[in-house]
């Protein structure tokens, strides 16, 4: 399969390559880094990047910003990130991608254990987390030529505790190869309107 991977250079993208590259020709996308470049939170750059790759079997954005803050210094704006990138992000790889996709080619998104079991600073995170796993089940009943959508909703991952300890006391980690477990499923199975919870 020619498979588009979105966040390729992250923790999770770099695992997903991992898992996938032996059986699949990946292409890695990144803001900056990887073969091509994309701003999901900008549809322009979204639509340039699909002229440039091309149709393509599977779809994978491991990528997507929030931001983390006190509610009591939340703020319309400070909403807007995560509305336009995370979220709106994802969605438009959907409603772009789908003109470049193959007939039955999968997306997959990442959400995360936030949209179900908060944090303190997470309201951002919770809210588009919750509303991508819920797009995903609506738009996998209308995608039409045998394509499909699913999410992977991870917990903390090991590989990112130096940074997020403080904020995930008493979750429990999981490794970036178990999560990069739950996209191979997602790519290489046929489900769809799927999230898979790891951790
Ligand atoms: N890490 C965790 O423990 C964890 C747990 C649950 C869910 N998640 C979710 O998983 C996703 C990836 O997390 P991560 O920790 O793997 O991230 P990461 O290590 O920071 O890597 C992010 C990757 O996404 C790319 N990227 C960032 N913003 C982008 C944009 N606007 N457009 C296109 N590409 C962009 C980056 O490109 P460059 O390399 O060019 O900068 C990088 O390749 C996030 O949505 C996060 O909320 C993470």
């Amino acid at each position: 399969m020619k498979i588009l991977l979105i966040g390729a250079g992250g923790t999770i993208g770099s695992a997903i390559e991992k898992e996938l590259a032996p059986r699949h020709d990946i292409v890695r996308i990144g803001r900056t880094s990887g073969d091509e470049h994309v701003d999901i939170s900008d549809s322009a750059s979204i639509r340039k990047l699909f002229e440039r790759t091309g149709s393509f079997d599977a779809l994978i954005c491991a990528a997507g910003n929030v931001t983390f803050a006190p509610l009591a210094e939340m703020t319309e704006d400070a909403f807007a990130l995560g509305l336009r990138d995370k979220l709106m992000g994802q969605v438009n790889l959907l409603l772009i991608g789908r003109e470049f996709a193959n007939d039955g080619a999968s997306f997959t998104f990442t959400t995360g254990v936030l949209s179900h079991d908060p944090i303190a600073k997470g309201a951002s995170a919770s809210l588009v987390n919750g509303a991508i796993d819920a797009f995903v089940r609506a738009a996998a009943i209308e995608l039409p030529r045998g394509m499909r959508v699913n999410s992977v909703s991870p917990t903390v991952l090991v590989e990112a505790m130096g940074s997020y300890a403080p904020y995930f006391r008493g979750y429990k980690p999981v490794p970036a190869t178990d999560v990069a477990l739950a996209y191979a499923k997602s790519v290489e199975g046929l489900q769809t309107g799927q999230t898979y919870h790891v951790g």
